[in-house]
């Protein structure tokens, strides 16, 4: 008899719907690691640099042929290493996030990190957050959910982690960056941005992080 998979639950959504800091406490809650994949897409861009979504894909597949992820501890304590190193603060920062969003179109890089991303919830139960995590990559997962929120209320959101970090926070500029990473993340032609079949699409614009955490726990422990 074939061994169950490990339990996945899978939490997608648009940029700066809050999704890194409600996956993190619902693994958290429930024992499991957390995959951030954005962060992936963010530590490749970093990496590789400005126009690497202009190489070829023989190059790209040779680059990411270099790196092997890994997923260390759980909860909001897991940590994500590229080849054994932690990933660096500064692939947070905007303008890594549009590099990723730009290089996460690209065929080679995404059926890269889909494989990757496979291979560590083949040995991990999962909290897996991101873009297709529900759509594309765990199809099977036991639990799949979709966060949203108006792109206003994300901005505002974004603004105030920025002012709490101490930075100055451009609301209009944020804004536009949220639209623009959404239109290209909704658009593009693999893997666009979607609610996954089965996946619970949860309206996060008019409820905190904590009512967020407490339905989707609900869901997960079955009340
Ligand atoms: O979640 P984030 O903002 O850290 O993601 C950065 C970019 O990476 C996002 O704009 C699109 C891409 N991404 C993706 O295409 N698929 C994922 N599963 C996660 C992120």
């Amino acid at each position: 008899m074939p061994s169950a998979s490990p339990l996945i639950v899978t939490l997608d959504g648009p940029a700066g719907v809050g999704k890194s800091s409600v996956a993190a406490r619902l693994a958290g809650e429930l024992g499991l690691a957390f995959l951030d994949t954005g962060a992936m897409f963010r530590a490749a861009a970093f990496t590789l640099g400005e126009g690497a979504w202009d190489w070829t894909q023989g190059i790209l597949q040779q680059k990411l042929g270099d790196f092997e992820f890994t997923l260390r501890g759980s909860g909001r304590a897991t940590e994500l290493l590229l080849n054994g190193q932690p990933l660096p603060e500064a692939i947070r920062s905007e303008q890594t996030g549009q590099w990723a969003s730009q290089l996460a179109v690209v065929p080679s890089v995404r059926a890269y990190m889909k494989m990757a991303q496979i291979f560590l919830g083949q040995t991990t139960p999962l909290v897996a957050e991101g873009r297709d995590m529900g759509s594309v990559v765990f199809p099977g997962a036991q639990f799949k959910f979709f966060l949203d929120a108006d792109p206003e209320e994300r901005a505002r959101r974004r603004c105030r982690q920025l002012e709490a970090q101490g930075q100055s926070a451009d609301f209009a500029a944020i804004l536009a960056g949220i639209c623009k990473r959404d239109d290209q993340d909704r658009n593009r032609s693999i893997a666009p941005m979607k609610p996954a079949e089965g996946a619970l699409v949860v309206d996060t614009t008019h409820i905190n992080e904590d009512e967020t955490l407490a339905l989707v726990l609900g869901v997960v422990r079955g009340h």
